[in-house]
């Protein structure tokens, strides 16, 4: 596969899944594609080495693995580890009344979105939706309206004369409110909006009790450049990242290494992954435990010994080198898209890099041929985190923090190189086989 086929296979990965419940809807279909089995966590399990499984934690989380025909016990578990979600605007609960004859969508800021990005954008609606079944049993299904809903219409530059002075600033309570229709004094918002999701779901309205809805941008990823050499997209934060580790995994070579692989995508990294399917969470500890006693090692010995010599790539995006913006970076830490995967190194541990991690994947970018950057955060600004200090933490397990440089990071549309991509899955397909 060529750089440009495989980042136009990521494209379409990131198009397909507008939400993180679509993102684990995807990822499961391409395992299911190559032979892993679905496993649910209230069900005992009997794994076979060998065997490909996965297990998924209240629809947007994901864990995958491969259980290796080499023994655990000394070998360790190499994990990959992302996250599915990106930040956005989710639907707020109820539907507030129609305001001079137009349908609002009242919606809350989710993690830490660039908000003026999300204007004069074709947007529409994706994610879960809960609703009683004939039976009386509370069920679920996906939501994914194709076509342009809704819309932020920004003011005209006449009654906003400082816009490009100033910034374009949104007043979260009173100005994000998304439109969607007129309509007239006998329609009910409420009533409007269930109807909308009854014909989109085929689930009667009198049923939905309630949703997780993201806004997403309907309009499909693109290459550009003078020589196609970059992609736009929205999600890149860090959909790129799992598609890269979802990708290196499938790999015929790499799934029959005989090691034992392990791919965890996370929801809710962006509001600090503290929750019972984020990556603070136990899911992966559950389930690293439970391919350990399905494999015969002991509690007391083996799996701390496992743990011992296992290693988790924590992959999430980086920030670009914008040479419009140079004052925004360490001048000698710049990063560039297109020259190479990123090790991210934080002294305070924002980033779980140290340098032994750190030197073990640029030993794995030498094996694959592939070049790479370091990069350190401005001393004077806040460095961001990953769930690499979280699960490393957690787990007791060696982590090194990586990513490929990311313009636009929280923007609805990202911006990323198609070389990164191709290399970092390199990289990642050298680390999970070795
Ligand atoms: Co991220």
């Amino acid at each position: 596969m060529t750089p440009h086929q495989h980042a136009n296979d990521l494209l379409a990965f990131v198009d397909q899944s507008p939400s993180p419940w679509h993102a684990v809807e995807t990822i499961e279909q391409r395992l299911s594609n190559q032979g892993f089995q679905c496993l649910h966590e209230d069900n005992s399990w009997q794994l076979d080495a060998g065997g490909r499984y996965y297990v998924i934690r209240d629809g947007s989380s994901i864990v995958s693995f491969v259980c290796g025909t080499q023994p655990l016990a000394e070998q360790g578990f190499k994990i990959i580890g992302a996250h599915t979600d990106s930040p956005g605007l989710r639907v707020k609960p109820n539907i507030p009344v129609a305001m001079d004859g137009m349908l609002r969508l009242a919606v809350e800021i989710y993690g830490g979105p660039i908000l003026a990005t999300f204007t004069d954008r074709d947007l529409s609606l994706a994610g879960r939706v809960a609703y009683q079944s004939d039976q009386g049993t509370v069920q679920s299904g996906l939501l994914h309206i194709q076509r342009p809903l809704l819309r932020l219409p920004n003011l005209a530059i006449h009654m906003n004369r400082s816009v490009n002075e100033d910034g374009l600033k949104l007043q979260k309570q009173f100005e994000l409110p998304l439109l969607m229709t007129r309509i007239t004094q006998d329609q009910l918002p409420g009533a409007y909006f269930l109807n909308l999701l009854q014909e989109t779901l085929s689930i009667d309205a009198g049923r939905i009790l309630s949703w997780d809805l993201n806004v997403f941008d309907t309009q499909p990823g693109s290459f550009w450049g003078a020589e196609n050499e970059f992609v736009a997209d929205s999600q890149l934060d860090n959909l790129a990242s799992c598609h890269a580790a979802l990708s290196a995994l499938l790999d015929e070579a790499v799934l029959t290494s005989g090691n034992t692989l392990v791919c965890a995508f996370f929801d809710h990294e962006e509001i600090g992954s503290d929750s019972h399917k984020g990556a603070g969470g136990s899911f992966l500890s559950d389930v690293l435990m439970r391919i350990s006693f399905s494999l015969g090692l002991s509690q007391q010995q083996d799996l701390p010994r496992a743990l011992a010599q296992s290693f988790m790539i924590s992959a999430d995006m980086a920030h670009a080198y914008q040479p419009n913006f140079p004052n925004a970076y360490d001048p000698d830490h710049k990063v560039f898209v297109n020259q190479g995967p990123v090790i991210k190194i934080n002294a305070n541990q924002r980033y779980s890099t140290e340098s032994i991690s750190c030197a073990h994947f640029a030993s794995w970018c030498q094996a694959a041929g592939v070049a790479f950057q370091k990069y350190s955060h401005r001393c004077d600004l806040p460095c961001g985190s990953t769930i690499g200090p979280i699960l490393s933490a957690r787990l007791g397990i060696r982590t090194v923090d990586v990513g490929n440089p990311l313009w636009a990071m929280h923007s609805i549309r990202e911006s990323a190189g198609v070389y990164d991509h191709f290399n970092i899955t390199k990289v990642m397909k050298t680390f999970f086989a070795t």
